[in-house]
């Protein structure tokens, strides 16, 4: 019998590697920065072709598949996930850090049926870190697999989170007064790699206990929850219900323990949804 979600992780890691490629060759070059939702909301004509690449070489191999992805969004596109087989696309996950050489950038590919994401990859393409999860099959990091760390002690435990890229005061506010309350719970420290799928393949090795954000979109974290899943982590919205990826809320954690009391911590906002009309 075809195995078609295997055919759907097998392209998604070959073109995912691709787009790396182009992305290394790029990342001293491309210069010309744009902006999108603010002024540090930033987008390249390397987002745009990568992005462009793989959805390209997806539709060529699976012509009646839908896609959600983060340029085609910006321009215009509807970003809706239906019951349809779809590719969820973060052609550079770390657009900030590719633009200042900041080592940490990714391809992050989810794919969801039903809703559900049942294909997550992420590809670190500076680090040549090839991140995979399919539903029920275990998570890997270059073909080992990932466990996360066992730790149930907050107070032994590296948060990752990052500022996102409002500039909306009230929100800013409350990013850091969550910031705050969980630097003094206290935690062992407080980090972030400048994105958000390669924040939660932190947290699927088990480097760093959990990620919370708010502000992210659904492709910046599609690929890498399934990641943490695989890895045994849970995943959580900011006010503890079951998460949804389009709310653009999330935390990722390694346990169920951590994840409450990082919810105790956060002070919550709503940004406005990913599917919102
Ligand atoms: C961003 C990164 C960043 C996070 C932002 C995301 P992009 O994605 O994941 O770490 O703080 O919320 O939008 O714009 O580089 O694809």
């Amino acid at each position: 019998m075809v195995d078609i979600l295997q055919n759907v992780m097998d392209h998604a890691v070959a073109v995912a590697r691709k787009a790396g490629e182009v992305v290394r060759d790029a990342v001293r070059d491309d210069r010309k920065v744009m902006t999108k939702s603010s002024a540090v909301d930033l987008v390249t004509q390397t987002d745009q072709k990568v992005e462009q690449l793989i959805i390209q070489s997806v539709k060529e191999k699976f012509p009646e598949h839908r896609f959600i992805g983060e340029e085609s969004v910006a321009a215009g596109e509807p970003c809706i996930l239906t019951d349809d087989p779809t590719w969820i696309i973060d052609p550079i996950d770390g657009t900030t850090n590719f633009v200042h050489t900041f080592p940490f950038v990714a391809i992050s590919i989810g794919f969801s049926i039903n809703k559900r994401v049942e294909v997550g990859v992420v590809y670190s393409c500076l680090e040549d870190k090839m991140f995979t999860a399919r539903r029920g099959k275990g998570a890997f990091c270059n073909g080992e697999p990932l466990q996360v760390s066992d730790q149930t002690d907050i107070h032994q435990s590296i948060i990752a989170t990052e500022f996102g890229s409002s500039r909306d005061p009230e929100a800013v506010d409350k990013i850091f007064c969550s910031l705050r309350n969980i630097l003094n719970l206290p935690v062992h420290g407080v980090r972030g790699a400048g994105t958000a799928a390669i924040n939660m393949c932190l947290v699927a090795s088990g480097c760093v206990e959990a990620y919370y954000e708010i502000g992210i979109h659904v492709w910046d974290v599609a690929a890498g929850s399934l990641v943490v899943l695989e890895a045994g982590g849970v995943l959580m919205d900011v006010e503890g219900a079951d998460v949804d990826l389009m709310s653009r809320r999330i935390v990722a954690a390694n346990n169920r323990t951590i994840a409450e009391i990082i919810v105790k911590e956060i002070t919550p906002f709503g940004p406005i949804r990913d599917d919102a009309p």
